[in-house]
């Protein structure tokens, strides 16, 4: 028995995304920009693609630049906003500490350059402060870059808020939806942002696709240059095969999402309440409230996280937790540091993500077997101390 619970990690491909990746793969070989009638049917895989994420963030398909991937798209929105800007007179960016590397490593790299870069706080909530924004916020901020959802703790961010205080005073916003895209409304008018994000693999397309919705009018520079591929927005022939699954993919998801978001929702909450009943020593971080529905990250008192993960795979159980392992040591998640959690509380915190495949059965599973090798953990770290 094998249960998934790290959907924020990947998610495995929706149904009907692999039957048409293959499709694709084995009956339709054009090239979309050739003229002929294999091009043309590969080009009607990709308007329809494209149709099926426009309809899933509520935008004109015309908006939608097909990518491969979050990063990808990340990296087309900052870049692209900036070199459109470069000679604008603004050269500061903000952006939250909780951002994914993505964000925080591609603005690092403009700071290189020039740019002045404000990260925001947040507080033990994960919630970025609009009235911190409006404190940042400059005549000569060209971009603020703040994620919908947080890809460690789940949090949403008060984004349609955050971005009418940066159009207020003339700036764009860019939001990265790759972690709440396809699992709860994600709808760019109402949001007011200039820049969306989207990551396929998140909502069950296969890896190395997504999308950057762009609010008309706003101009980007490409940051891949060559052919006319999606309007001159960003070039080379397109990925037909994983793109057709993207477009199935976000299809399912809009079409699923009004049942299996409640659900999810209860599902999370049963496991989180479980654990924090059955296990002292338990605590959830980040709003409990302004939460993407299949998430929580929770740390136990007394154990590293490495541990209970390690524990929970040889049972079959697979989660994630935030810390990233670089040159042999485990670095703590920066999103837990810049809440302020105490060092103890960054380095045993486990991230739980559901999916729509969760079952009822999967969360009693891990519930009921979290208690014992917590038990287990603690008593081992506990000897381990003494020992020493
Ligand atoms: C919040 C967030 N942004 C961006 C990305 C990058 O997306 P991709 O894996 O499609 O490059 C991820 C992936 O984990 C993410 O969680």
């Amino acid at each position: 028995m094998r249960i998934y619970l790290d959907y924020n990690a990947t998610a495995p491909v929706a149904p009907g995304v692999a039957d048409a990746v293959c499709r694709v793969l084995t009956d339709e070989p054009g090239n979309p920009s050739s003229i002929h009638a294999f091009g043309q049917r590969a080009k009607a895989r990709l308007d329809d693609a494209r149709a099926g994420v426009a309809a899933l963030i509520g935008a004109a398909p015309s908006d939608v630049v097909l990518t491969g991937g979050g990063t990808e798209s990340i990296n087309l929105a900052l870049r692209g906003a900036c070199d459109a800007l470069a000679d604008s007179g603004r050269r500061h960016l903000i952006t939250s500490a909780i951002e994914h590397e993505a964000v925080l490593m591609t603005l690092t790299v403009l700071e290189r350059v020039g740019w002045r870069v404000t990260r925001l706080p947040v507080g033990r909530s994960g919630l970025v402060s609009p009235a911190d924004l409006a404190a940042a916020l400059g005549t000569d901020t060209a971009l603020v870059s703040i994620m919908h959802a947080n890809n460690e703790i789940g949090t949403v961010q008060p984004v349609a808020e955050l971005a009418a205080l940066a159009k207020s005073r003339g700036a764009l916003f860019h939001t990265d939806a790759v972690q709440s895209a396809g699992k709860m409304s994600v709808q760019v008018q109402p949001l007011g942002v200039d820049l969306l994000s989207v990551s396929g693999h998140k909502f069950g397309a296969p890896k190395g696709t997504g999308a950057l919705w762009i609010r008309r009018g706003v101009r980007l520079v490409p940051q891949q240059t060559g052919g006319r591929q999606e309007r001159s927005r960003r070039a080379g022939t397109e990925n037909t095969a994983g793109l057709a699954g993207l477009g199935v993919a976000a299809r399912h998801a809009a079409a699923t999402m009004a049942d299996a978001a409640p659900r999810v929702t209860a599902l999370r909450d049963q496991l989180e309440a479980s654990i924090l009943r059955d296990v002292p020593g338990t605590t959830v971080n980040g709003d409990r409230d302004a939460r993407v529905p299949n998430t929580t990250n929770i740390s136990f008192d007394g154990i590293e996280a490495e541990s209970l993960l390690i524990a929970l795979d040889l049972e079959g159980i697979a989660i994630s937790t935030g810390s990233a392992c670089s040159s042999g040591t485990l670095e703590p998640s920066h999103v837990l540091q810049a809440m302020g959690l105490p060092a103890a509380r960054t380095r045993n915190a486990l991230r739980f993500s559901l999916g729509p495949a969760t079952t009822d059965a999967d969360i009693r599973t891990v519930a009921a077997k979290i208690p014992a090798l917590v038990d287990k953990l603690r008593r081992l770290t506990r000897r381990v101390v003494e020992v020493r």
